[in-house]
């Protein structure tokens, strides 16, 4: 198995030889790699014109809750690589309700203007996430006692505010997100707060208020379970027909994608996208990981990683095999930053680079496979190692 980290390859470049990987990387600003040059070894660099790479920004969430402090303004060598591998961040808390709007009269926009900016800055897009879901909902809106009426004027005025902010900023917006019972009988009604107490309908409007305050950005549903033909993603795609036929401005259908080695690869992902473009919908992989078994103070297989490296491409081949699928993004990048050990003991290593940022097979194979879209070839100066 071979694991270079680019300040590594750049140092036994220069100087012929192979170092041992360093226990700490060194920061950004000590990167020798010639000029111009480390950029041309990234994914974004890879990807084909138009086709945004992404990944989430980490923070909040479960991040709260680890020693270590807020990671995208305060790992510099972490907040480096989201600047040069990725042109599509996705901002993994800081967009939620519990996160941007934590009390009923108090916005904290402070993170997800960052993201925002930082993107801005480095030629990057954005895609929001997210504006009507089941989960981390303050508990001011989850407790309070409010009246129908007041609680459809509470989103409307969330969800104009929101989107109204970042306006012409935002590629695309998870508008709803998880809203289907995973067995795909039907919406959730007991959990999610807006349709329980307001009927599906309100999904209609969750849509129209967006699109009102952002007339560029792409609106979608964003789900897990449904990279297959199958009933919950069955139930999407009449969904998406009957709001369309009522002209609900809905653009696009997403796959979260957050996989797991001790399962087969989900069947029938390209024929599945491509139903929905054929509906005139825009596609994408929104959360992509791939988490897999490994015992605590154990590395995982080469066999592990070798599947791993699998499940990425096969799903990146399939979006890139759909006309439409043109947003393909990690639920981040870097295993110390993943949410997966925190929701599934003796799971993890989900992401394709180790906590140290070296590269996985798996970063190793998005790269290749990119390439080979592309038609870019890989620097003379790179072609030492596997990628
Ligand atoms: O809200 C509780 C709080 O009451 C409690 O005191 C605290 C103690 O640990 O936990 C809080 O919950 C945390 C939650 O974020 C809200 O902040 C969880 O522990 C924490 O694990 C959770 O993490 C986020 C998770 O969404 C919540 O569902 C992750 O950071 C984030 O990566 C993850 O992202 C989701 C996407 O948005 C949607 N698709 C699935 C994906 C992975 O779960």
């Amino acid at each position: 198995m071979k694991r270079f980290s680019t300040t590594l390859l750049a140092a036994s470049l220069l100087t012929g030889v192979l170092a041992a990987p360093a226990a700490v990387a060194a920061p950004p600003a000590d990167d020798t790699r010639p000029p111009g040059l480390a950029k041309k070894d990234t994914l974004r660099w890879f990807a084909p014109e138009d086709f945004a790479i992404g990944t989430a920004v980490a923070g909040g969430g479960h991040h709260l809750d680890q020693p270590y402090p807020d990671p995208f303004p305060n790992d510099l060598e972490y907040r480096e690589l989201v600047g040069t591998e990725f042109s599509s961040l996705s901002p993994e808390n800081q967009a939620k309700w519990e996160f941007i709007h934590p009390q009923e009269d108090v916005y904290n926009f402070g993170p997800m203007d960052e993201i925002v900016e930082f993107a801005e800055e480095h030629g990057q897009v954005v895609r929001g996430h997210t504006l009507l879901w089941h989960s981390q909902n303050p508990a001011w809106l989850e407790e309070g006692d409010y009246t129908a009426d007041e609680l459809r004027e509470i989103l409307r005025e969330h969800i104009q505010t929101v989107v109204g902010r970042y306006a012409g900023r935002i590629q695309q917006w998870d508008v709803a997100n998880e809203v289907m019972l995973d067995n795909g009988s039907g919406l959730r009604t007991t959990d999610n707060i807006w349709i329980r107490k307001l009927g599906p309908g309100i999904i209609a409007d969750a849509f129209r208020w967006a699109h009102e305050a952002d007339p560029e950005a792409l609106l979608f549903f964003n789900d897990y379970g449904v990279e297959s033909i199958g009933p919950k993603s069955n139930a999407y795609y009449e969904l998406v027909q009957d709001l369309l036929a009522d002209g609900v401005p809905v653009h696009g259908f997403s796959f979260q994608g957050h996989l797991s080695t001790q399962y087969g690869f989900p069947g029938g992902v390209e024929e599945n996208l491509q139903r929905f473009a054929d509906l005139g919908l825009d596609t994408a992989i929104t959360e992509l990981d791939v988490r897999m078994v490994v015992p605590q103070g154990q590395q995982p297989t080469e066999a592990q990683l070798a599947q791993q490296a699998d499940y990425y491409t096969r799903m990146l081949d399939a979006c890139l095999a759909v006309e439409g699928c043109d947003s393909f993004t990690l639920w981040g990048f870097v295993d110390k930053y993943s949410w997966v050990p925190v929701f599934f003991p003796n799971q993890g290593f989900a992401t394709v680079m180790y906590d140290d940022f070296t590269r996985k097979p798996a970063y190793c194979a998005l790269q290749e496979t990119l390439a080979e879209a592309s038609g870019k070839i890989k620097h003379p100066a790179f072609a030492l190692r596997d990628c």
